[in-house]
Formats: structure tokens, C-alpha cells, sequence
């Protein structure tokens, strides 16, 4: 898949987003080492605390399916800001892959790319906790 339709392929997955709620629906395509790419939307829920993003349905599907190996992102919101990905999401991506891409698309389909860790500076992982002998 090329850059341009992975950009269109999390544009077209806010259509499949469940956001009653917020009424903001996100889309994202996550792409692996290897080409394959896993989708997601936000699934949200009455109980607030329980809404999964687009980034994460995304990251559980593939890492479910047994790829972790991923290389980028596109997500897409609505509206005029480009879609960065919340605090929580860029934590589960930097589990995997600390040097990801981030395409983050506005609904126009304009973006701003940046690195995972532009926006997840001093980020903690695995290093700080202690090691299994
Ligand atoms: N949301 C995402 O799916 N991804 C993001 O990057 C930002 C926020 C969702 C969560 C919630 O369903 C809605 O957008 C409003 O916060």
C-alpha cells in the first residue's frame, strides 16, 4: 500500500467508527513491517471510560493477529486539526515501535507527520523497570 492510500484508508475507516457520544469519529491504518496494515476506528461506550481510539483498536487487532513489527501510522479526525494521537495511545504505540511515523490527517486530508517520539518526548518503557535474570 502506498503512503496516499494509507492516508485514504484511515480517512475512509471514520465512516466505521462508533461515536455517539463525542459524535468525532477517527480512523487509522497501521502498517507493518512486512505491508500488511490493520485498521481501527474509536469505539466508545456509555460508561465514557471504556471508548477504545482508532490507534488502539488498530494495535490490538494486529497484535492479536501476531504483528508487532509496525513501521507507521495515518489517523484521521474531523475537523480542521490535524489528528494527533491522545497520551494514552502514544504510550501503546511506543510499546512496539518507538521510531513510528505518525501521519495525523484533519478531514480534509491534509497532514502533519511526525516522529512517535516528537510526541512522546522522555517516554517510559521496558528500560526503566527491572531486569529478568
Ligand atoms: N480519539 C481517537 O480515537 N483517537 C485519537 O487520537 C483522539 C481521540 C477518539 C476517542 C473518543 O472516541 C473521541 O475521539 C473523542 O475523544
Amino acid at each position: 500500500m502506498t503512503r496516499e492510500e494509507l492516508k485514504s484508508t484511515a480517512m475512509a475507516m471514520r465512516k466505521r467508527a462508533y461515536c455517539p457520544y463525542s459524535h468525532f469519529a477517527v480512523g487509522a491504518a497501521l502498517e507493518c513491517r512486512d505491508g500488511t496494515v490493520f485498521t481501527g476506528c474509536n469505539i466508545e461506550n456509555a460508561g465514557y471510560s471504556p471508548t477504545i481510539c482508532a490507534e488502539r483498536t488498530a494495535v490490538a487487532k494486529a497484535v492479536s493477529e501476531g504483528h508487532t513489527d509496525f513501521v507507521r501510522i495515518a489517523v484521521a479526525g474531523g475537523g480542521d486539526n490535524f489528528c494527533v494521537p491522545c497520551g494514552v495511545c502514544r504510550q501503546v504505540l511506543q510499546e512496539f515501535a518507538p521510531d513510528l511515523e505518525v501521519i495525523c490527517l484533519n478531514e480534509q486530508g491534509q497532514e502533519l507527520t511526525l516522529s512517535l517520539r516528537e510526541l512522546l518526548p522522555h517516554g517510559f518503557d521496558r528500560s526503566f523497570l527491572p531486569q529478568e535474570s
